[in-house]
């Protein structure tokens, strides 16, 4: 089959998940990877035959298999991070965090990411920012070695723990406090898209019913036993962020900010002591 008629073939067998334009990306994306052809082949490869077999991804695809898990790795921040269903696949919008991140940390603080996951904000600080020394905390045992093996194959020297933060842990005191922790209701799941309810793990994203403030409570909490006021750096459902500023506020931090996603939507609480 030409790549041509294959992309037809796939934007049919996609079409319960996915329009066209998002189906003829996804394939030129599985080709790309699968054949280690460079972005400006696909246009000259159109009428060639295609000699590797997409099937298995096209498979798992039609399942809702997202993209990411299909390819073993995500995007984020111009790197690749290894994923798979024990990490949350890094969403777009932190970026805009960790790039707020890069900008305002003073020179050589120490930093620590609440609920790495797959280290992306973690890492991705480290890189932009050699000068930081940057720990990284989670409960999943399982997605810190995701985590560890994405920042010894992306060269960025991190400390990672192994411990849950609700459990307020004498782990040290750290500069800046960092966290996109869970926050989604677990009333909230039948509303979700599949593919995000089946592939990202439970433990990154649901709170008990009633309480979708607990991270945001017990990380303000656990570093009031600091010596100092860390900047302490939150992202936030789109619909709690006024009540996380509040929360932060009521706690004592004086300069409290919202800050917005790239798309315009305020996402972020800053607050700085
Ligand atoms: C929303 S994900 C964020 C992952 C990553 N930081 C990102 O932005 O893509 C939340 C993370 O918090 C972790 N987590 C859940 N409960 C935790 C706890 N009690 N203590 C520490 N980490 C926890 C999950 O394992 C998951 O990796």
């Amino acid at each position: 089959m030409k790549l041509r008629e294959l992309k037809l073939f796939w934007i049919d067998n996609l079409s319960h998940l996915y329009d066209d334009r998002e189906a003829g990306l996804i394939l030129r994306q599985v080709w790309e990877e699968m054949t280690n052809h460079g972005s400006l082949a696909w246009m000259s490869f159109q009428d060639s035959e295609v000699e590797i077999d997409l099937s298995p991804q096209l498979e798992m695809l039609k399942k809702g298999t997202p993209i990411q898990h299909v390819l073993g790795f995500a995007e984020f921040m111009d790197l690749r991070f290894l994923v798979n269903s024990t990490v949350l696949i890094p969403r777009p919008e932190t970026e805009d965090l960790v790039r707020h991140l890069i900008v305002s940390i003073p020179q050589n603080s120490s930093v620590i990411d609440i609920g790495t996951g797959s280290g992306c904000i973690a890492i991705a600080l480290k890189i932009s920012r050699p000068d930081l020394v940057v720990s990284a905390l989670d409960v999943s045992e399982e997605a810190l070695s995701i985590a560890r093996k994405n920042a010894s194959d992306l060269g960025a020297e991190i400390e990672f723990i192994l411990s849950d933060i609700l459990t307020q842990p004498s782990i040290g005191e750290f500069d800046v406090v960092v966290s996109n922790p869970p926050y989604i209701e677990d009333k909230e799941r039948k509303e979700m898209s599949l593919n995000v309810v089946e592939f990202d793990p439970e433990l990154a994203l649901f709170v008990p019913d009633g309480d979708p403030l607990l991270f945001y409570d017990r990380i303000a909490k656990w570093t009031l036993g600091f010596s100092k006021r860390p900047m302490l750096t939150f992202e936030c459902h789109i619909a709690h962020v006024d009540k996380v500023k509040q929360l932060v506020t009521s706690s004592g931090w004086h300069q409290v900010d919202t800050l917005a996603d790239i798309t315009e939507r305020h996402r972020f609480v800053i607050s700085r002591s």
